[in-house]
């Protein structure tokens, strides 16, 4: 297999975040399951959903404000929409990032309708004046407006329609203790078993009209790292291979085939997570290493290895997080077929 080292991290083809190559057409969105029915996996969440909000929907009540975490590309936003659909309310979505003074937040708040979901992605990213603005609106449905300046500054109170607040974050460590007492429901999501992750394929693969047999989509599952996106992405470009180098059948064969071409191994591994094992066994002797010590030596970010890297890797047992830093497990160095000396068994 040939290994690259300029990443171009923003296409990286198993990134879990949204990447140029995952537009939202048509053909995009209805991939997106509109029902918890619909919605493979994720069973105690979608479980826990469901009685809230028939709960919510027997007492003509709104949702009380629902917090999902989890790593990226696992169906936040997807959930969200799913509530606001089942609740039979409106949907609208804004980001941390995108919401950057008091004002955009407040135009948001008042021009939603009664029960209404608000979907704030990346809400770990939200300033402390947003988050200001955000306590009361969550727990009284008001906003606090301050007219004028100085001693003759006075604050009126502006009331709000009744509304959901759905926010998403992969790091819910990182939420303010105030944000995050004002949330009802919490619930993490986690990855996806293989079997989940091919019942997804299957569905698309119906829904995109590509032809795609069990053996393929599970082959294509045992490479997506747990997460529906990447699943998603690689059905798309393997459709590609099949066109191109089969009869358009989605099999093994071609899964194999197209993977392999696009440098990413049979666990789902790419060129950034065999980089970081590679330096965490011969640059580390297999660790403990601290994180920032692995993110300066490989020259990523650390915020990159934990968010993207870390969360399969520890799935699969490959890295181990100790007090004193990381470690990489016996299974990775077998699985790199390296020896404890940094030698190759092959
Ligand atoms: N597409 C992406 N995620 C999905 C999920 N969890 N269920 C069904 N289809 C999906």
């Amino acid at each position: 297999m040939i290994e690259t080292n300029d990443f171009d991290l923003e296409n990286r083809i198993v990134a879990p975040e949204v990447i140029k190559a995952d537009t939202t057409d048509d053909v995009d969105l209805n991939l997106r399951p509109k029902t918890l029915d619909e919605y493979i996996g994720q069973e105690k969440v979608k479980e826990n959903l469901k009685i809230y909000i028939e709960a919510a929907k027997k007492r003509g009540d709104t949702l009380d404000h629902v917090l999902l975490y989890g790593p990226p590309g696992l169906g936040k936003t997807t959930l969200s929409g799913i509530i606001a659909h089942e609740m039979g309310v409106n949907f609208r979505v804004t980001s941390g990032p995108a919401i950057e003074k008091p004002g955009d937040l407040a135009a948001l708040l008042t021009n939603l309708q009664e029960g209404d979901v608000l979907f704030i992605d990346e809400i770990h990213r939200l300033s402390r004046a947003i988050e200001e603005v955000l306590y009361p609106a969550l727990e009284d449905f008001a906003l606090d407006i301050i007219i004028g300046k100085g001693p003759s500054a006075r604050s009126i109170r502006l009331d709000l329609n009744k509304f959901t607040l759905v926010g998403a974050t992969t790091r819910a460590g990182q939420l303010t203790s105030p944000l995050r007492d004002r949330f009802g429901v919490m619930q993490r999501l986690e990855l996806y078993s293989k079997e989940e992750l091919c019942d997804i394929i299957m569905r698309s693969s119906v829904i995109l009209g590509v032809a795609c047999d069990k053996d393929g989509a599970y082959e294509l599952a045992s490479r997506s790292r747990g997460t529906p996106r990447i699943a998603n992405r690689f059905l798309k470009r393997v459709r590609d291979y099949a066109d191109v180098m089969g009869n358009g059948k989605v099999t093994k064969e071609i899964v194999k085939i197209a993977l392999d071409r696009m440098e990413v191994d049979d666990l789902g591994l790419d060129g950034l997570d065999r980089r970081l094992l590679t330096m965490m066994i011969k640059g580390y002797n297999g660790g403990p290493v601290g994180l920032e010590t692995l993110a300066s030596a490989i020259g990523e970010e650390a915020v990159t290895i934990e968010d993207v890297c870390e969360p399969y890797l520890m799935q699969l047992g490959f890295i181990a997080r100790t007090p004193r830093g990381r470690c990489a497990t016996d299974l990775a160095y077998k699985h790199l077929g390296l020896l404890k000396d940094g030698q190759t068994t092959l």
